[in-house]
């Protein structure tokens, strides 16, 4: 079966796994040790009910959203994944493309092994980029010009991995971070040969050993183990205050990423952030986390409209993308249903798992009587299951009258 057969995200995780060595696939389907955040990322979904309106005249819908300072064809984007050039050669160019095709946008992680001024050039729709940094005000100076100077437009820097998460799949699959060669993985090589040659040789060939092309370090560490260093560094000082110099250098759109406590988003707003991404970095990070989801209508809530809300975390679809911004986020990334997308099928792959979201997100809107995405809000949920009888709608929200956007 081709990836163009698949239809929906799911389908696209199952060609992925069968794909991809159990290591790598390990690496972007797992998360931590009992995987109870990755679980309840899925569950609290199934947790949230529609209650649709009709009949509502839905017969011009909209799905566009304008946010920092860009218009995008569909209220989601790529969020960053490191080391995305195991899944697929060129990975981040091939998100990056695919991405400016569907008109939203990709967000390049710093663990990644492509200059971030080579995927800036590839022509992406806009040019978002993460961060991991260490507390050292020089090298995040340096970062923040050479992003700058690439022209990236945004920067979130992610504040959820203190220390790396205990991601045990990893361990057993023997796949860590620097990676070394050792019979397991010439084993999944082997029973594996058309990634072993479209992806792992094809990189060796191109680019050597792959190096960590993006840190804010000057060593550049190859992702192969050849010796002894931790290839992320250590960043388990970051603070407020290193936020704060992080403002003063980057003068551009700045949001930090893995905030999951209303007390957390007031801070940014403090600290002059223009967002946050409410996140619990998909279940890859302190297991037991709450979901973004239970969390949302409290963090919204405590600081009005003064941040942007991007949200992510267990995106897998359309309805999910309608319940996120109902809840109150204003805009949402989606980590593995991209990934699983390039894994299979490059550029088009990718490409075809974000239009498989837009495409719901548009039957979605129309079943639900909500003709755009602006008009979204918690009267259209149930939520109950999830917020023990606490809804959050106001009687105002429950009693305008819907409009279709002309
Ligand atoms: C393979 C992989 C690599 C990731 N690498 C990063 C990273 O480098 N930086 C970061 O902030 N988040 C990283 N994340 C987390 C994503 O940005 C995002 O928070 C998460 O994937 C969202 O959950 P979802 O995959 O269920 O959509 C990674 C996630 C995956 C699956």
């Amino acid at each position: 079966m081709s990836y163009r057969d698949a239809l929906n995200i799911h389908e696209l995780q199952a060609m992925a796994k069968r794909r991809l060595p159990n290591g790598v696939y390990g690496f972007v389907a797992g998360g931590v040790e009992d995987d109870h955040s990755l679980r309840n990322n899925r569950n609290v979904f199934e947790r949230i009910r529609f209650r649709p309106r009709s009949p509502v005249d839905v017969s011009k819908r909209s799905q566009e959203v304008e946010i920092f300072g860009r218009k995008f064809a569909c209220p989601f984007g790529v969020a960053p994944m490191g080391i995305a050039g195991m899944f697929q050669f060129d990975a981040d160019l091939q998100l990056a493309r695919a991405a400016a095709r569907m008109q939203v946008p990709f967000t390049l992680s710093n663990m990644s092994t492509i200059p971030m001024e080579t995927v800036a050039q590839s022509g992406g729709h806009a040019r978002w980029l993460q961060a991991y940094m260490a507390n050292n005000r020089e090298q995040g100076a340096k970062f923040s010009q050479r992003a700058s100077a690439a022209g990236y437009e945004l920067l979130m820097i992610t504040t959820d991995v203190p220390v790396q998460g205990n991601r045990e799949n990893n361990f057993r699959n023997g796949f860590t971070l620097p990676l070394e060669i050792g019979p397991r993985l010439i084993f999944e090589g082997i029973t594996h040969p058309r990634w072993s040659t479209t992806v792992f040789a094809r990189t060796l060939m191109k680019y050597g050993v792959p190096r960590l092309e993006n840190t804010d370090r000057a060593d550049r560490p190859t992702i192969l183990k050849q010796q002894e260093k931790d290839v992320r560094g250590r960043r388990d000082s970051v603070d407020w205050e290193f936020i704060r110099f992080m403002r003063d250098q980057w003068k551009k759109p700045l949001l930090v990423k893995g905030i999951l406590h209303p007390a957390d988003a007031e801070l940014a707003v403090r600290y002059g952030l223009d967002g946050v991404i409410v996140s619990n970095h998909g279940g890859r990070q302190l297991d037991g986390s709450v979901s973004p989801i239970e969390v949302l209508p409290e963090i919204r809530a405590a600081v009005g409209k003064k941040l942007k809300l991007v949200m992510d975390s267990g995106i897998r679809r359309g309805t999910d993308i309608i319940k996120a911004l109902a809840l109150g986020a204003d805009f949402i990334l989606c980590g593995r249903a991209a990934m699983f997308g390039v894994a299979v099928g490059g550029a088009d792959g990718a490409a075809h798992a974000l239009q498989l979201l837009k495409a719901e997100v548009d039957r979605d809107l129309a079943q639900l009587g909500c003709p755009s995405i602006a008009e979204l809000n918690l009267d259209f949920l149930d939520t109950r299951d999830l917020f023990y009888g606490h809804t959050w709608a106001t009687e105002s929200q429950a009693a305008k009258p819907l409009k279709a956007v002309v």
